[in-house]
């Protein structure tokens, strides 16, 4: 018998990520090829935004996707959110000329504080939330503190493309295949100063430490080219990362829903004061995925080098929190 459809929400639909994104979850890449979806897409209701929307509406149907069960527009949160399963924050406000990054936060504070408050009116109480939308971390952060009634545990940030990036450069330092990178972790934030860790990793049961065994290239080469690729790229494509953005969205949800086998992927989730990060703060941690759940993984020893490094990462989230504390 055929499953019945799951409603995915996404917001920023018509933005450059939404492009690269709702095709792939309309295929089945996010949920599984037994999955039909019913996408519920969200835009601003300025009428380029809407117009643009139905474009791409128009190209989702031209595909006849046989997974993809409805397709709604949407200009409010409170019917984008209705009974959503999924919800894929994608839209946010970005930094314009002379935006200084108090006013970003506060601009993306009032977004992600309406959709917040929608989503914990409307949504299904299993609703499983990813914040892609930057700063994404506190944006998450900020939804999850106007959702009272929804688990916590439901709001996630998108650590995944930091991961996959460290993934991929460790593949190509070490000249191994990325598939056979097994426990790799990223902590903290997603920003410049997130803390990418391969001291856990292993390639066919080798440690990935031992194998590089070059502490300086892990601090002045991998360290700051995982943790301003996003920089890179904008200054490489005029525009910032998309596909890539999309790809580790499909990820982190399809890992999230459909579990990971035990293996290690990061996900930004809230803090239960594992690894002495205070509690709430939405941090990029290991986690094992099973049964829809994320398990953060516990135990793993910190040295000095990186607990400086995860300390800050801590103290910018920690800012980043009080500098929207009087808007929640
Ligand atoms: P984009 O400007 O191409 O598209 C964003 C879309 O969101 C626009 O169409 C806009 O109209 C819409 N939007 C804005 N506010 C909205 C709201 N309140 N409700 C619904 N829609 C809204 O941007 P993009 O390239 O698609 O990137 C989207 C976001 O993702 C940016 O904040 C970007 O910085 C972020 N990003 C995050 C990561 C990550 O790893 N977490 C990676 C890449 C990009
Ligand atoms: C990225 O990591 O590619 C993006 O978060 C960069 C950005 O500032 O949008």
């Amino acid at each position: 018998m055929s499953k019945s459809p799951v409603r995915v929400a996404v917001t920023g639909a018509a933005g450059q990520i939404g492009y690269a994104l709702l095709f792939r979850i309309a295929s089945g890449e996010m949920l599984g090829k037994d999955q039909p979806v019913i996408l519920q897409l969200l835009e601003v209701p300025m009428e380029k935004a809407q117009e643009a929307l139905k474009g791409v509406i128009m190209e989702l149907e031209d595909c006849a996707f046989p997974l993809l069960a409805g397709i709604e527009a949407h200009s409010d949160p409170m019917t984008a959110f209705k009974d959503t399963d999924y919800a894929l924050l994608v839209g946010a406000r970005p930094r314009g000329p002379g935006m200084e990054r108090a006013d970003l936060l506060a601009a993306n504070a009032q977004i992600f504080t309406a959709q917040g408050k929608a989503l914990n009116a409307v949504a299904s109480r299993n609703v499983k939330v990813l914040v892609v939308g930057n700063p994404a971390n506190t944006n998450a952060y900020i939804a999850m503190k106007s959702a009272p009634d929804l688990p916590a545990k439901n709001f996630t940030a998108m650590l995944r493309l930091d991961h996959n990036r460290a993934a991929s450069q460790i593949a190509s330092k070490t000249g191994k295949a990325v598939a056979d990178i097994q426990k790799l972790a990223v902590w903290g934030n997603h920003s410049p100063t997130m803390y990418a860790d391969y001291r856990f990793a292993t390639i066919g049961g080798e440690s990935v430490k031992d194998m590089i065994n070059d502490d300086v290239w892990n601090r002045d080469v991998f360290l700051p080219t995982v943790g301003k690729r996003g920089a890179a790229i904008i200054a490489a494509r005029g525009v910032s990362s998309a596909a890539s953005a999309a790809n580790a969205a499909i990820d982190h949800m399809r890992d999230w829903a459909l579990g990971t086998n035990g293996a290690w992927v990061t996900m930004g989730v809230p803090s239960n004061g594992e690894y002495g990060i205070p509690a709430e703060t939405m941090f990029g941690y290991p986690v094992t995925c099973e049964g829809g759940e994320y398990k953060i993984v516990e135990g793993l020893p910190i040295d000095a080098f990186s607990q400086e490094c995860i300390n800050k990462t801590l103290a910018e989230l920690e800012g980043e929190k009080d500098g929207v504390k009087h808007l929640l």
